[in-house]
C-alpha cells in the first residue's frame, strides 16, 4: 500500500466510486488548503459552509466561512466612505473539537496527524473525513467524520463525528458551539472586503442538547439565527455544561472511554433569516425546525434521495472510465450547489464565485451568460427564477443609466443585493500589491448579457408568460440604453456608440487615456443590433397575445422603434486592413506585443495587463486581449446568425473569414479571464478540434488544477464551471433550438469516445446518446406533443416514449465555419 494508506482508515478501504470523487489525502500544503476548502465545500442553493475542519478557526490557513444566497451587508472602510456591500459571513456552525482529560483541544498544528484523508461523495452529496491523531502524551485517537448541508431541507446541516480512543481510556472531552464572532476575511487583497459584518449577537439554549445564537449585519440589519443540536448517539453516560464566550456560545460534554470504543456524537444545525419566506422570527424558526430533525442516518438519508433526483435531471456521463467524469461531476456539483432548486423562491442572483467564498464580495457580475445555457436545458424554472431576480433590480439599473444621463435601464458591472453600483474604484494590483485606478466598473455591457439570456430562454422553454411578465421589459429597457448612447453621424448615414468597454478589460480607454472608453466595441455594437431587434420582435410576440400582455404599460413608442430600426441597420463596425473585425475602432493602431519575449520574461502571461503596469507600461497600448471580445460573438451567435446580424448592418460578411479571425484575435489573448476558455473552446469546436479539446481540458480544470496560484481560495469560477459544462452538452453535440426545432449536429473530439445526458426541452425529458458512428435520441413516456427534431439536417417528430437512432456519417458536414 502507498505511504499516505492507512489500512483502518475507512476512506483508504472503502472509497466511493472513482467517478464520483474528489479526495484529499496527507500532509498537504498549507498554502493550498483555502482552495481545498472552497473544493469542499458543501451547500444547497441557499446555504453553503466552507469544507474548513470544524476544530479550526481563521487562521491565515484555514477559513471557515457560512453563506446565505444573496444576504449581504454594506460596510464602510477607509477611503470608502459609502462601503461596499459584501456576502456576509455568517455565525460558524461547524465548531466541533474534543480532548482527553487534561490534554489539549485537538485543533490545527496540535498533536501529530499519523493520517488524514478527506473527500467528497459527490453522488451522496456528503463530505466524508477521517484523522489518526497522536497527541503529546502518545494517545492515539481516530476521529471519522460525515458532513452535510442537506439537499432535502435547505436549513439544516448535520456534522457526525465518530471519536475512537484508539489506545488510551479516561475521560473525553468533546466541545460542540456556534461561533458568532467571525469577520469576512477570506479575500484580503480586495478593497473593503474584510471586516465585521455581524452586531448584536444574542444566544441561548433550548432543551438540554440546543443551544442558539442570533446575529444582526450592521447596516442592513438582516437577522440571522443558528441552532445545534449535539446529541452523543454511542457510547456511555455523559454530562454537559454550557461554556459561553462573547460571542459564541459551547457545550462541553463529558462521556468515559475505554481502548476501542467509539463514541458518536452527532450535530445538527438549522440556519434561518429573516429574508427567508413564510418565517416571523429566525431563532423561533431555527429551534423549531431543528426539533423536527431526526437522527444524522434520517437527515442524510433525506438529502441522499434529493441528490439522486437531482442528478438524475443533470447527469453528463462521458464514460465511467474516462478521466474528465470526475471533474465533469465535481463542476456539475458546485453549480448546483450554488444554484439548485432551492434558489427559485429565493431573490438571489448568479455570484460570480458561487457560494464558496468572499471573492469579488459575492458579487454580480455578466457571469449568467455562461451560466443559463446549461440550465435552460435541465431546469429553465431556475433560469427564469434568476432572470426575475434581474427584473426586480430594474429600477436600481434605471437610476444607474438616469445619472449616466441615459434612458432605459443599465445592470451595474457589480452589484449585490440592491442591485446598486458594487464596481470598485481601485484595486490592487495582483503583481505588485500596490492600489491602482479600476476602470473595469465602467463596463456597461451586463444589460445585453441579461438581454440575450432572457432571448435564449425564451427560445428554449417558449415561455410567454415570463416574456410577458419579465422578458419584454428587460429586452426594451436595454434597447432605450443602447439607443439613448447612440449618437448619429449623418456624414455616412452611421450611428456611433463611443467612450464604452467590451469584456476584455485590458482596454479601458486609448493610449494615454486610460478608463475614457472606446468607440464602436464590435462586441457591443453587434449585441445592440441584436437586442434592438429581439425588442421589437418580443413586442411583436405579444401583440399577437392580447391576453398576456403585462398590465403595466412598457412598449416603445412608434418613435422610439422607428429610431430603434435605423440604429439596428446602422450601427458602425470596424474592420482591419485586411477585412477582419476590429475590436473597436482604432484598434489596428495599437502595437504589437511581442509574446515571445514577454513569454520568455514571465512564463506565464494570466496577469499581462498588471505584469506590463508594473514595468510602467500599459495593456491599453497593445492589441491584446484579457479574454474573448470579438470572438465572444462567435460564442453566443451561429456564424449564420452573426453573418446576418453584419450584413443587416450594411457590411460585407464571408464565413470564409471566419478561422483566420478566430487566430487573429486567439493569438493577441492571454485567457487572463477563466471565461476565456470557454469562449474559446467553443468557438475552435468545428473549425480546430484539437485545440479546442484542450481549451476544454484547461476549462474542465478550473479550480482543480494549479490550485498554488489560483484564486479558487475565494470561491469557485462558476461561469467556467456552468460554460465548460453547456460544451459538453450543446457544442458537442452541435445542439441549437432555432425556430422551434431542436437541431443536432453531433460531433465528438476524438479524445471523448461517448456522451450521455439529458436534457430538457418544451417540459419533456430527452435523453441524448452520442458517439462517433451515431447518436441515439428518446423521449421519455408521456402525454406531452411530439417534439420536431433534426439531426444533420434529417427531421423527425419525436413522440414521448419512442426511440430514435441516426447514423453519424463521419466527419461531420461542415462549411469550414463554426456553427
Ligand atoms: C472577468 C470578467 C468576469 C469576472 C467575474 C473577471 O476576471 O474579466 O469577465 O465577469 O472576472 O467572473
Amino acid at each position: 500500500m502507498p505511504p499516505d494508506v492507512d489500512p483502518g482508515c475507512e476512506l483508504c478501504s472503502r472509497p466511493p466510486p472513482a467517478g464520483w470523487v474528489l479526495a484529499y489525502r496527507g500532509d498537504e500544503a498549507p498554502g493550498e488548503e483555502g482552495t481545498r476548502e472552497t473544493m469542499l465545500t458543501l451547500g444547497n442553493g441557499y446555504l453553503a459552509s466552507r469544507g474548513a475542519d470544524p476544530e479550526a478557526s481563521a487562521d491565515g490557513v484555514h477559513y471557515p466561512g457560512t453563506y446565505l444566497a444573496g444576504f449581504h451587508n454594506r460596510l464602510a472602510g477607509p477611503g470608502q466612505p459609502d462601503g461596499t456591500e459584501s456576502i456576509v459571513n455568517l455565525p460558524n456552525w461547524l465548531p466541533l473539537t474534543f480532548r482527553p482529560a487534561s490534554g489539549e483541544w485537538f485543533a490545527p498544528g496540535r498533536g501529530r496527524r499519523l493520517h488524514e484523508h478527506r473527500m467528497l461523495d459527490l453522488r451522496r452529496g456528503v463530505y466524508l473525513r477521517e484523522v489518526l491523531v497522536v497527541d503529546r502524551d502518545r494517545r492515539r485517537t481516530r476521529v471519522r467524520q460525515r458532513r452535510l448541508v442537506s439537499m432535502a431541507n435547505p436549513h439544516l446541516a448535520a456534522l457526525e463525528t465518530i471519536i475512537v480512543a484508539e489506545n488510551w481510556s479516561g475521560r473525553l472531552e468533546i466541545r460542540s458551539g456556534i461561533d458568532g464572532g467571525v469577520l469576512n476575511a477570506n479575500a484580503p487583497a480586495e478593497a473593503g472586503s474584510c471586516g465585521r459584518h455581524l452586531a448584536d449577537v444574542t444566544t441561548g439554549g433550548g432543551d438540554a442538547e440546543t443551544i442558539w445564537l442570533t446575529a444582526v449585519t450592521t447596516s442592513s440589519r438582516h437577522q440571522v439565527a443558528v441552532a445545534a443540536r449535539t446529541r452523543i448517539t454511542h457510547g456511555g453516560g455523559h454530562r454537559r455544561q454550557a461554556a459561553h464566550g462573547p460571542a459564541e456560545v459551547n457545550q462541553v460534554i463529558t462521556v468515559d472511554v475505554t481502548p476501542g470504543e467509539r463514541i458518536g456524537v452527532e450535530k445538527t444545525v438549522a440556519i434561518f433569516s429573516n429574508r427567508d419566506r413564510a418565517v416571523s422570527e429566525p431563532v423561533t424558526a431555527a429551534c423549531e425546525d431543528l426539533g423536527q430533525a431526526g437522527p444524522f442516518d434520517l437527515v442524510l438519508a433525506d438529502h441522499v434521495a434529493a441528490w439522486a433526483r437531482l442528478w438524475a435531471r443533470f447527469r453528463l456521463d462521458v464514460g465511467e472510465q474516462h478521466a474528465w467524469q470526475a471533474p465533469v461531476r465535481v463542476q456539475t456539483f458546485h453549480l448546483l450547489q450554488t444554484l439548485s432548486p432551492h434558489v427559485i423562491d429565493l431573490d438571489a442572483g448568479v455570484p460570480a464565485r458561487g457560494l464558496h467564498g468572499e471573492g469579488y464580495h459575492g458579487h454580480i457580475f455578466w457571469d449568467e451568460l455562461f451560466v443559463y445555457p446549461y440550465l435552460n436545458l435541465r431546469m429553465p424554472e431556475l433560469t427564469r427564477a434568476l432572470l426575475e431576480y434581474r427584473h426586480r433590480r430594474l429600477t436600481a439599473a434605471r437610476r444607474q443609466a438616469a445619472a449616466a444621463g441615459t434612458a432605459g435601464a443599465q445592470f451595474p458591472w457589480q452589484s449585490g443585493e440592491s442591485g446598486r453600483d458594487e464596481s470598485p474604484a481601485r484595486s490592487r494590483s495582483p503583481v505588485t500589491g500596490q492600489w491602482v485606478d479600476d476602470y473595469t466598473g465602467r463596463q456597461q455591457h451586463v444589460n445585453l448579457a441579461v438581454a440575450y439570456c432572457v432571448w435564449r430562454y425564451w427560445e428554449t422553454t417558449g415561455d410567454l408568460s415570463f416574456l410577458a411578465a419579465s422578458g419584454v421589459e428587460l429586452l426594451i429597457e436595454a434597447a432605450r440604453f443602447w439607443a439613448g448612447l447612440a449618437t448619429y453621424d449623418p456624414a455616412d448615414d452611421r450611428y456611433d456608440i463611443r467612450g464604452v468597454l467590451g469584456p476584455d478589460e485590458y482596454h479601458d480607454g486609448y493610449p494615454g487615456r486610460p478608463g475614457q472608453g472606446l468607440d464602436n466595441c464590435a462586441y457591443i455594437n453587434v449585441m445592440v443590433a441584436w437586442v434592438l431587434g429581439r425588442a421589437e420582435e418580443a413586442c411583436g410576440i405579444l401583440a399577437r397575445h392580447p391576453g398576456v400582455r403585462p398590465w403595466r404599460e412598457v412598449d416603445p413608442t412608434d418613435e422610439e422603434r422607428r429610431r430603434w430600426a435605423h440604429i439596428r441597420r446602422r450601427l458602425r463596425l470596424v474592420f482591419l486592413d485586411d477585412g477582419t473585425l476590429a475590436q473597436f475602432e482604432g484598434y489596428g493602431d495599437l502595437a504589437e506585443l511581442d509574446w515571445e519575449r514577454y513569454r520568455q520574461r514571465y512564463g506565464d502571461l494570466r496577469l499581462l495587463a498588471p505584469l506590463l503596469q508594473a514595468e510602467g507600461d500599459d495593456a491599453n497600448r497593445y492589441k491584446v486581449s484579457k479574454q474573448a471580445d470579438v470572438l465572444m460573438l462567435l460564442y453566443l451567435f451561429s456564424a449564420e446568425e452573426l453573418a446576418d446580424l453584419v450584413r443587416g448592418l450594411g457590411y460585407e460578411f464571408d464565413p470564409a473569414r471566419i478561422p483566420a479571425t478566430v487566430d487573429y484575435y486567439l493569438s493577441r489573448t492571454s485567457h487572463g479571464s477563466t471565461l476565456s476558455r470557454v469562449a474559446h473552446a467553443w468557438v475552435l469546436a468545428r473549425t480546430d478540434r484539437r485545440r479546442s479539446f484542450e481549451m476544454l481540458v484547461t476549462a474542465l480544470g478550473t479550480d482543480l488544477a494549479d490550485p498554488q496560484h489560483s484564486s479558487t481560495r475565494n470561491g469557485i469560477h462558476l461561469g467556467a464551471s456552468a460554460g465548460t459544462l453547456d460544451i459538453l452538452q450543446r457544442c458537442y453535440t452541435g445542439l441549437e433550438i432555432r425556430g422551434d426545432l431542436l437541431r443536432l449536429n453531433p460531433q465528438l473530439p476524438d479524445g471523448l469516445a461517448e456522451l450521455d445526458c439529458v436534457i430538457r426541452y418544451r417540459n419533456q425529458l430527452i435523453s441524448l446518446h452520442v458517439d462517433h458512428e451515431r447518436l441515439r435520441i428518446s423521449a421519455a413516456p408521456g402525454a406531452d406533443q411530439p417534439v420536431p427534431v433534426a439531426v444533420r439536417g434529417r427531421s423527425f417528430p419525436l413522440a414521448p416514449g419512442s426511440t430514435a437512432t441516426v447514423e453519424l456519417p463521419s466527419p461531420a458536414p461542415t462549411s469550414g465555419t463554426p456553427t
